[in-house]
């Protein structure tokens, strides 16, 4: 590498005469020894001895994604692969188009320096089955799922392999929590590894009931129990919480049905489970509020009851024009 030789006691004036002049190469490192310093230099240079000596390169740390895939991805390509991040914990989960299969690999790697999280899978099948489960490929990194997720100051272990979580339902756990009241006994017909018990019982004084059918669920939610302070409790029950619900001997004031594909076909369920002027916090995925609203209606009705709707929200896009809703209902005697 070309550098200016200089004693060591003009070694700091020198490097800001040549960086001011815009002679100093930026990408070397100085290098300094016992009676010399050396300058990496672009060009040569009249005043000053120049000599030929090694120096340690600075690796340039790319901040951004964009810059890591510079003349492989489109600038769309990239911006499209970016919103497309699920980060659970240290885990990223990319969803990489068929068109760019074959750039997988580099995707992967450019993920791994972008995040510096420690593993990177890509999606391999759709969310799919009764576990709501996804098959995801490893791409790069340390190939291990299982990880723990911070959300609204609780942990989360889950295994991304073995579980459903989503990080973009945080706010609206966030919302039901704030709208939990202490001394509650609440119902989880689909708790996965149990962010919402988990954030409820967290900040709120409550006795929660939570059931999923999947076993790995159920241990991890065991798990997460153990490794969270909370003020409420939480009692994990693993099966069809049609079946399981038979034997639970007293009602809820809140029932929460985050299974958005199949949670109507369980409204009979916990229309029967609701105690007088609780709250069902129901989700499905749909165009509208409208079939919900109607769906948790012709529930009531079946069972001599009536609904008031408190709230409906999108939760997030599912796909164009299709949302994940949800629909807060206070359930009432027939009057
Ligand atoms: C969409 S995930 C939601 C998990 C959790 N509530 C969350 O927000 O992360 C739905 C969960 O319902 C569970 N599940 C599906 N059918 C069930 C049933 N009949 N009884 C109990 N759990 C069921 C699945 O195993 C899955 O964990």
């Amino acid at each position: 590498m070309k550098c200016v030789k200089v004693p060591l006691k003009e070694l700091n004036d020198t490097r800001i005469k040549l960086m001011e002049n815009g002679l100093m190469n930026m990408e070397y490192r100085i290098k300094a020894e016992k009676e010399f310093g050396y300058i990496p230099i672009n060009d040569d240079i009249d005043d000053y001895e120049i000599v030929d000596v090694e120096l340690e390169e600075i690796k340039k740390v790319p901040h951004n994604f964009s810059e890591l895939l510079e003349g492989e991805l489109t600038e769309e390509e990239i911006e499209n692969l970016r919103t497309s991040f699920d980060t659970i914990g240290d885990v990223v989960i990319l969803e990489i188009p068929d068109n760019l299969e074959n750039k997988k690999q580099l995707i992967g790697d450019a993920a791994l320096k972008f995040t510096k999280r420690k593993s990177i899978y890509m999606k391999k099948s759709a969310i799919k089955g009764t576990t709501r489960v996804r098959d995801l490929e490893f791409l790069s990194g340390v190939d291990d799922s299982v990880t723990i997720h911070k959300e609204h100051g609780a942990r989360l272990k889950l295994d991304v392999r073995e579980v459903y979580f989503s990080p973009r339902l945080a706010t609206e756990r966030k919302r039901v929590m704030e709208s939990v009241k202490d001394g509650e006994r609440i119902l989880d017909m689909f708790c996965g590894i149990g962010p919402f018990p988990i954030v409820i019982a967290k900040n709120k004084d409550v006795e929660i009931t939570a059931v999923d059918i999947n076993e790995a669920a159920i241990r991890y939610l065991d798990e997460n129990i153990e490794l969270n302070k909370l003020n409420g409790s939480i009692e994990t029950y693993c099966g069809d919480v049609r079946e399981v619900s038979k034997s639970f001997n007293s009602k809820f004031d809140r029932i929460i049905m985050n299974l958005p594909g199949l949670a109507y076909t369980f409204l009979d369920v916990a229309v029967d489970l609701i105690e007088e002027d609780g709250i069902i916090n129901y989700y499905e995925f749909s165009d509208s509020y409208e079939q919900g609203k109607k769906r948790l209606e012709d529930a009531c009705r079946k069972a001599g009851k009536e609904v008031e709707i408190i709230n409906t929200r999108k939760v997030k896009s599912t796909s164009p024009g299709e949302w994940h809703v949800a629909i807060d209902g206070k359930i009432k005697k027939n009057s």
